[in-house]
């Protein structure tokens, strides 16, 4: 059985494929995604925004949203659940170029789900269509909606979400295996997202949580049956995941990264960092996607600490190059190490 889609249709359009990066609040910028993007996913997302910086024409908020044509097909998602606002706020992402609008129904921290906004949105689901429809009604791109199995196990609303996004409009949901109380404790529970799949008609069905490789993505979907998949911490620190994923469904065969193709990426998104940040904050990303980087490798600690230790890029750089690379090995990521980000917002 091929799990493949290549193209994929998502609405109105056809996707390279049905392997898709994740918003990731704090890590998915423009420089992470000129890194993934090189891997040719069915569709990237940005980070989230917040309906009211978005409204009010927030400068950051239209920093996280920069992108580049290498890296259409683009999503934007949308954070808030003011009902009058999301139409307005869907207009300006279309305006903006986005291919795909997302809703978020996952974000589990307090500041945002305390005015029902996020993962908040899944204790009240016809809500959850009310906006979808706004949506709909303001822009001609797809929607799509990202929740968790819900806020608690005592509710698991994501099957009936399913049937309510369907009916409003949404070309798709992603559904988290994970509940808002869970955080990220535990495995995501695919068989939540198995019964969204079955409640769908027409809607397309995006499995997440715990894809990290090959074999897992292959897993998600027998389990599951989905439409599709969204790979999340996967992405960080091995941009490449996508494509292993795809050449996995494809052939049956595991690509093998070597310890210098780490090496690589690691200096390629430095390169991408340098050249999109002030060198303060790029001193910052650096030492942060250092982490990524390093944390498959063993006998990468003392240079893991040497980057995060640095108080210049050129300091970094120096390790990074005076590093026996050849001397170590990588192995996959397995996500069990993996409880969530400290930066996490989902
Ligand atoms: C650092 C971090 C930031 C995240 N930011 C977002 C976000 O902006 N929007 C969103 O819908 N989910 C966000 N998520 C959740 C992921 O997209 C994904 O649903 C979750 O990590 C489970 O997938 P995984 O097991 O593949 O990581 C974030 C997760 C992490 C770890």
């Amino acid at each position: 059985m091929t799990f493949l889609q290549t193209p994929f249709k998502l609405g109105s359009l056809d996707l390279p494929s049905n392997i898709f990066c994740a918003p990731l609040a704090g890590c998915s910028d423009l420089p992470f995604r000129r890194m993934t993007s090189a891997y040719k996913p069915g569709l990237v997302y940005c980070e989230m925004v917040k309906m009211d910086a978005l409204i009010r024409n927030d400068p950051h908020t239209f920093k996280i949203l920069d992108y580049e044509t290498s890296m259409h097909p683009i999503g934007a998602q949308l954070c808030g659940s003011k009902l009058d606002l999301a139409g307005p706020c869907a207009k300006i992402l279309e305006d903006l170029g986005f291919d795909v609008i997302d809703l978020n129904c996952g974000c589990p921290v307090d500041k945002v789900t305390k005015d029902g906004s996020g993962s908040g949105l899944l204790k009240t689901p016809e809500k959850i269509g009310e906006i979808i429809a706004n949506i709909k009604a303001a822009v001609k791109i797809p929607v799509t909606v990202k929740i968790r199995a819900g806020w608690d196990s005592l509710s698991i609303f994501a099957p009936q979400i399913t049937k309510i996004a369907e009916k409003a409009g949404a070309s798709a949901i992603c559904i988290h295996g994970r509940t808002r109380v869970q955080g990220y404790r535990g495995p995501a529970n695919w068989d939540y997202i198995r019964d969204c799949k079955k409640e769908a008609k027409e809607i397309k069905i995006i499995a997440n949580g715990d894809v990290f490789d090959p074999i897992s993505a292959k897993k998600i979907f027998e389990v599951t049956g989905c439409d599709a998949i969204l790979v999340a911490r996967g992405t960080m620190g091995q941009p490449w995941v996508i494509e292993d994923i795809a050449t996995f469904l494809q052939t049956g065969i595991l690509t093998k990264r070597t310890s210098l193709d780490y090496k690589k990426a690691f200096l390629e998104h430095i390169s991408h960092v340098l050249s999109y940040q002030n060198d303060r904050r790029a001193l910052l990303d650096v030492r942060r996607i250092g982490s990524w980087y390093l944390k498959l490798g063993r006998g990468t600690k003392y240079l893991r600490e040497s980057v995060n230790r640095s108080s210049s890029i050129e300091e970094a750089l120096s390790h990074i190059h005076n590093f026996a690379w050849e001397e170590v090995e990588f192995r996959p990521l397995t996500g069990i190490e993996e409880e969530g980000c400290d930066s996490c917002t989902d």
